[in-house]
């Protein structure tokens, strides 16, 4: 098996491509913090109305205390992710069991190379190649595991448990909604991580330090996405479309704050510098190459490390500019690939929609969370019922994992016949998901403990 030839990397290369056209997502970060739509309910079949931001003066996030559009706060009652949740939320009116925030199933908000949240019984696993698990699990931490082990897909559950696999039916025990696959990553709470009995699957294309595309349209993100790019990395990628006249590139995301920390595109036969950009010198517009053939660069030093870039290319003709080169060098895209009455679809609508671009993003900074004490009393207890939890799971995962008992769904879930399984007595999400209610309110004026 090897899924880095340029075939690997052509396919999946499509496969990131397919999956943002499709869903003409709006959202490139892994928690959708950038979401700017319009999404004003928790999901679209039977969801919660949002509160409008201008009017939940209760809570802590509002237009008052984030008068310009912080976070893309407004006067509006659209999801937001202005905290660094894993997802975009929004207030809700309260119920009776006192839930007043919710997290928004947001179809259009899944970032290019997420392929989805999967459900897992584990009998047999949905991803069947090497796993670990591991109390400082990242999506990147995963995807670089699955990545070194030459596997085409990771998968995260549960906050801290990484399966890896080129299984190409992951699908088959069915596709749950996003809002299942909420558990925080176990190594960094602003990124999702599954869920039990849920994988949120990703292509390991994400973050690689390096590649070689051919598709026609693509996203390529920074190295370690959506981490931080490490230290001292030195990257490129080889764009090169046959048949194309001319590559646009969009960054539909930047985040680099370090003048030494360096993104270039060069012109790939002459090797001549197009536009280069640093901490200093962000992207403005497109970036036009007059090839079919270019070279993205990335370099950084030892400071500063931030979320880097995701950019968003196309290859046009030039007889033609508005339509797009889509014509298939391979069959293999058969599983994922939209059928070709799709694609023709798809084609006319990235003619018709003035995003044809690469895009190179990176994300901002997090914002410093102060910690009260009493958190830290909680993440004590967290860490303790982590590891009886871990012992335990590992312990059930071998014996019990297989029946699949249905019971209550999650209070964060649209869906009505969501089933877990046995362990989840032992390792609730509600366990986590609790706590991340209590801490909704961190940021407020009012003590969490009085408020609400
Ligand atoms: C959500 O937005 C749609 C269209 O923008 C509007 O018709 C609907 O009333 C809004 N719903 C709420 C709860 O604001
Ligand atoms: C909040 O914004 C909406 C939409 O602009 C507006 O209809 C509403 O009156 C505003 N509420 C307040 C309290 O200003
Ligand atoms: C990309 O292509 C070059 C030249 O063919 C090759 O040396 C390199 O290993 C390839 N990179 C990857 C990640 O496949
Ligand atoms: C990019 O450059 C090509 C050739 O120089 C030109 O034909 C095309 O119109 C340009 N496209 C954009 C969007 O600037
Ligand atoms: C590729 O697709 C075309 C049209 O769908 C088909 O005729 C051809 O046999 C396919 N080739 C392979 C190798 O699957
Ligand atoms: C493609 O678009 C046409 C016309 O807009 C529509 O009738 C057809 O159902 C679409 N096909 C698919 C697969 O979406
Ligand atoms: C680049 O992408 C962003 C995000 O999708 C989009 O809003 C913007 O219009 C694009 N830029 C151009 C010049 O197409």
């Amino acid at each position: 098996m090897e899924p880095f030839t340029s075939v690997g990397f052509t396919l999946l290369g499509f496969l990131i491509a397919a999956s943002s056209a499709q869903f003409e997502t709006e959202c490139y970060t892994a928690n959708g913090e950038d979401y700017r739509g319009q999404q004003n309910q928790t999901c679209l079949q039977g969801g919660k109305p949002c509160l409008y931001w201008n009017e939940t003066f209760q809570h802590p996030y509002n237009t008052v205390k984030y008068p310009n559009g912080e976070g893309g706060l407004g006067r509006h009652n659209y999801c937001r992710n202005p905290d660094g949740d894993v997802r975009p939320w929004c207030y809700i009116a309260d119920h009776d069991d006192g839930v007043y925030w919710k997290y928004c199933d947001i179809p259009t908000c899944q970032m290019p190379g997420n392929l989805g949240c999967f459900r897992d019984s584990g009998d047999p696993p949905t991803l069947s190649g090497s796993s670990e698990t591991s109390n400082k699990l990242t999506i990147q931490s995963c995807i670089s595991f699955c990545r070194s082990r030459r596997y085409k897909l990771a998968g995260m559950e549960s906050g801290y448990a990484c399966f890896c696999g080129n299984d190409p039916d992951y699908r088959r025990q069915g596709e749950a909604v996003s809002t299942e696959c909420n558990h925080v990553c176990f190594g960094d709470h602003t990124q999702p991580c599954g869920g039990d009995g849920r994988l949120i699957i990703f292509s390991t294309l994400v973050g690689a330090c390096g590649g070689n595309y051919t598709a026609p349209t693509a996203v390529i993100y920074s190295p370690d996405f959506p981490d931080n790019y490490g230290s001292n990395r030195v990257c490129y990628w080889t764009i090169q479309v046959p048949g194309s006249s001319f590559l646009l590139f969009n960054f539909t995301f930047f985040d680099i704050r370090d003048a030494t920390d360096i993104v270039e595109l060069l012109d790939g036969y002459t090797n001549q510098v197009i536009s280069r950009f640093d901490g200093r010198n962000h992207p403005q517009g497109l970036v036009n190459i007059s090839a079919d053939f270019a070279i993205l660069y990335f370099y950084s030093d030892r400071n500063n490390q931030a979320q880097g870039f995701a950019v968003v290319y196309k290859a046009l003709r030039k007889q033609d500019p508005s339509v797009v080169y889509l014509e298939e060098k391979n069959n293999q895209t058969e599983a994922e690939s939209p059928s070709n009455t799709e694609k023709a679809n798809l084609t006319l609508n990235a003619a018709r929609s003035p995003q044809i671009f690469y895009v190179i993003t990176s994300s901002p900074s997090k914002p410093t969370h102060n910690m009260p004490v009493w958190t830290i009393y909680a993440l004590a207890a967290l860490l303790t019922l982590t590891v009886i939890a871990m012992v335990a799971k590992v312990l059930l995962h071998l014996t019990v994992k297989s029946p699949r008992i249905p019971t209550i769904s999650g209070s964060e879930s649209c869906n009505q016949n969501a089933s877990t399984e046995p362990w989840i007595i032992f390792y609730r999400p509600s366990t986590i998901s609790f706590f991340k209610k209590k801490l909704k309110n961190r940021h407020g004026d009012l003590s969490p403990l009085v408020s609400h």
